[in-house]
């Protein structure tokens, strides 16, 4: 079989030979019930019946990957997909670099990567389970079927890690695979593992702000999961890398549109003062201030997820081979780590200071920040926007040690510039740097549906291309009557 290519035969489409592969078919078709069911429970809420135009992968390679055409999402053709085995690949990093790559799960290490494989996929069905009523406020049409997108694909990512649960894990991967369906996103009693995953996304600027900081989250993590060792976790992890980048082009277009919007609708209006805010809001636009408010908001809340900035858990997968640096590949070091040390952040004497820490332990510190590089690319972009259009006002990722619930800032307030507050200042002023809740009535008010084919919300910008290369009426979702 040309592993580039989707088997579609059967009831789960996949390219790892599932069909010669009866324990771990049949473990998949069981679950299969399980995840219908949870899909139509908790996926998108009042369009299960509508037909989207939706891509699926028909195969691998990452040229001419995937085919678009209209479904209904719950026969959606969710599937085992796995980046093709390369010939001779070795463990790039730590303890065991250069030894042959596992294609069996190390039995001394069985127990942390199924670790690594259990907190992925638990975000997956998380962020569909959050986004789940967006369809009904959807800005557009073309705006819907992205979010239907977004949510087939992490429907798909959780596929993905409970084929590796059912293969490699036995017994206990098959219970975590059961688990990944019964947790629930801000269930106050079964919620899922990780804090960001349990927040609400109420209105279409947080899913956008979601994809653009939480989804980029997930790159990173994609990304040093593709590394790793054993070598089904790193396939799997290339391919879902190429659907990920479609989840940031969502949330980077949309804030960029609705940016857009804004400074086009205050420019007509004779408006050049962004803090008018007022005076915006009257002209049906999200002011900027607003948007640099809930982009404070989802960022802090993403980098919670990186975990503690000095973590023995970070060093032992590394060490052991199971979960490497961003491109690793591309790094020109010993890959092991051994000596050598690190920058950290830390709060010294009540002073936020850099302390150099064993390479090995700043792991997490040091993804982390990759991942602040690689959110202030996009944040320029719309920066730009907004300069091109003649506003005075720039987005600023806030202070890492603004707003944290998770590492060394954790104990501490600060404002978006890193200065530290006192627990009166900061309730003081924690609406200066976090949506307050008229900011939220405000955006809820925003939040009417426009579905009809080349419409738009009046908050919003429409995009530049369509998906696919479709024109501007094209039809993205034909909604069935409910
Ligand atoms: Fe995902
Ligand atoms: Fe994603």
């Amino acid at each position: 079989m040309n592993i580039a290519q989707v088997d579609y035969d059967g009831l789960i489409p996949n390219n790892v030979g599932l069909g010669q592969d009866v324990r771990v078919k049949h473990a998949l078709e069981k679950w299969h019930p399980g995840y219908i069911n949870w899909w139509n429970d908790m996926g998108p809420e009042g369009f299960q019946e509508s037909l989207v135009y939706l891509r699926t992968a028909i195969s691998v390679d990452p040229k001419g990957w995937a085919k678009f055409d209209y479904v209904r999402m719950p026969d959606y053709r969710w599937g085992v997909l796995l980046a093709p085995q390369m010939e001779g690949r070795k463990i790039p990093f730590g303890l065991h670099k250069g030894e042959d790559a596992w294609q069996e799960v190390p039995g001394e290490y069985r127990a942390m990567l199924r670790r690594l494989v259990v907190i992925q996929g638990d975000t997956e069905p998380a962020s569909v389970e959050q986004q789940r009523y967006l369809g009904k406020t959807a800005p557009s049409l073309y705006d819907m079927r992205n979010l239907f997108q977004v949510n087939v694909e992490e429907g798909r990512h959780l596929w993905a890690m409970v084929y590796l649960l059912q293969k490699y894990f036995g017994t206990d991967g098959r219970e975590e695979a059961e688990a990944l369906l019964q947790r629930r996103s801000g269930h106050p009693d079964t919620p899922r593992m990780l804090g960001a995953f349990n927040e609400k996304t109420p209105d279409w600027l947080s899913f956008f702000m979601f994809t653009y900081f939480t989804d980029r989250d997930g790159k990173m993590q994609l990304e040093a999961l593709a590394q790793s060792g054993f070598d089904p976790l790193s396939r799997t992890c290339r391919f879902m890398l190429t659907e990920e980048a479609h989840h940031m082009f969502v949330g980077e277009t949309g804030v960029t549109r609705i940016i857009q919007r804004t400074c086009e609708a205050m420019k007509e209006a004779g408006i050049s003062d962004p803090n008018e805010i007022e005076k915006v809001r009257k002209l049906g636009v999200i002011d900027l201030p607003t948007i640099q408010k809930k982009a404070n908001m989802h960022f802090s809340l993403t980098l919670d997820l990186f975990g503690n900035e000095i973590s023995t858990n970070a060093a032992n997968a590394f060490h052991a081979g199971l979960k490497g640096r961003y491109r690793e590949d591309r790094l020109k070091d010993d890959h092991q780590l051994e000596s050598g040390t690190y920058p950290v952040l830390r709060l010294i004497d009540g002073k936020i200071q850099n302390q150099d820490a064993p390479a090995l332990s700043a792991l997490n510190m040091r993804l982390r920040d990759d991942y602040v590089v690689d959110c202030n690319v996009g944040v320029g972009r719309w920066n730009k926007v907004i300069a091109e259009l003649g506003i005075p006002f720039e987005i600023k990722l806030p202070h890492v040690s603004f707003h944290r619930h998770i590492g060394e800032f954790a104990s501490i307030k600060a404002d978006v510039n890193g200065n530290l507050l006192s627990d009166a200042e900061w309730e003081k002023r924690r609406s200066e740097f976090l949506p307050s809740d008229s900011d939220r009535e405000f955006i809820e008010s925003l939040m009417q549906p426009q579905f009809e084919p080349n419409k738009f919300a009046g908050w919003i910008a429409p995009p530049r291309v369509g998906i696919d290369n479709k024109p501007g009426d094209f039809e993205y979702v034909k909604i069935a009557d409910a």
